[in-house]
């Protein structure tokens, strides 16, 4: 790498020939083909992109983005709803209270509830308009069925960790809403008693229910959830990126191609 200044390009040859760097960074910068392929299959951070990609795979009206807007929900949701958490107690009454607090007594309170909020209805919405684009590019078709199912997974996912977070404020809304909700499965032919008397962790909706759903909403469905995502982005790259239309994969690719430049003289260390 050409460095800009004589004292810069000193620092970074330092630097880069430093253990720590080396421990990092194992292939140096040549560019080649080869050594690009050893960057992004040697760092954990890299190794999630796929070494090349189509063009037309990665251009805006291919995907809208729509499949990593609804990562990026799932990503503030996590955040914002770790900020909640300090401040939340899943007890009545002082569930309740809590949420007042946020909105009226904490610093920024109110700004990180409303984000939590408003990026759980942009998620469910973008899941659920994903779903319909790839239905619509029929990339649910073989090889990418198994990719569907895991989608299905997800979307179901998304709606129960609306539904759990209804209940956590507390209020009115919340309190009817889940009642509704438990009542509908309550009418489940044969097992609906069941069903509801396991929701609610009782007969009627309370402080178990609270506690249930709460800790369903932080731990279990944000845990199935980042696991299905590792799966569904895996199975992308398996699945040989993202789905083309058969009359353009006919075409000749357009990856970028980067020109080997003496891969002879390239540095081989002693993992390859
Ligand atoms: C948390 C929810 C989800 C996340 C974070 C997510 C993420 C992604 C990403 C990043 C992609 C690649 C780019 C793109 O197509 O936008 C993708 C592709 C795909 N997703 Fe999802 N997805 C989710 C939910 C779903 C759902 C609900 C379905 C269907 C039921 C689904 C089925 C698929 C399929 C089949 C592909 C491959 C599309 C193709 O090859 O054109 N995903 N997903």
């Amino acid at each position: 790498m050409k460095a800009k200044t004589p004292l810069f390009g000193k620092l970074l040859d330092l630097l880069m020939q430093s253990k720590a760097w080396r421990s990092l960074f194992r292939h140096g910068f040549s560019e080649t083909n080869r050594n690009r392929s050893l960057m992004v299959f040697s760092n954990f951070f890299l190794h999630i992109h796929p070494v090349k990609v189509r063009l037309r795979a990665i251009a805006f009206r291919r995907t809208y983005y729509l499949g990593g807007l609804s990562g990026v929900t799932a990503f503030v949701l996590t955040v914002t709803g770790l900020f909640l958490m300090f401040y939340y107690r899943p007890a009545v009454p002082q569930a309740y209270y809590d949420m007042k607090d946020l909105q009226f007594v904490v610093s920024a309170g109110v700004f990180i509830r409303n984000l939590h909020r408003w990026a759980a209805h942009a998620m469910v919405a973008l899941v659920f308009v994903h779903m319909v684009r790839v239905f619509f590019a029929g990339a649910y078709r073989p090889p990418r069925e198994f990719n569907w199912v895991i989608g299905v997974l997800l979307f179901v996912v998304t709606l129960l960790l609306s539904y759990t977070g209804y209940l956590l404020p507390w209020d009115q809304l919340a309190y009817w809403a889940v009642t509704v909700g438990t009542n509908m499965a309550d009418a489940t032919p044969f097992v609906g008693a069941q069903i509801k008397f396991l929701m609610l962790g009782g007969n009627t909706l309370g402080e178990n229910a609270l506690i249930r759903f709460y800790v369903i909403h932080c731990i279990l469905l944000p845990a199935v959830l980042y696991l299905l995502v590792a799966v569904h982005i895996w199975r992308i790259r398996k699945d040989g990126g993202i789905h083309l239309p058969k009359s353009e994969s006919k075409q000749p690719e357009v990856t970028v191609r980067i020109t080997e430049k003496k891969p002879a003289a390239e540095k081989v260390t002693e993992d390859e």
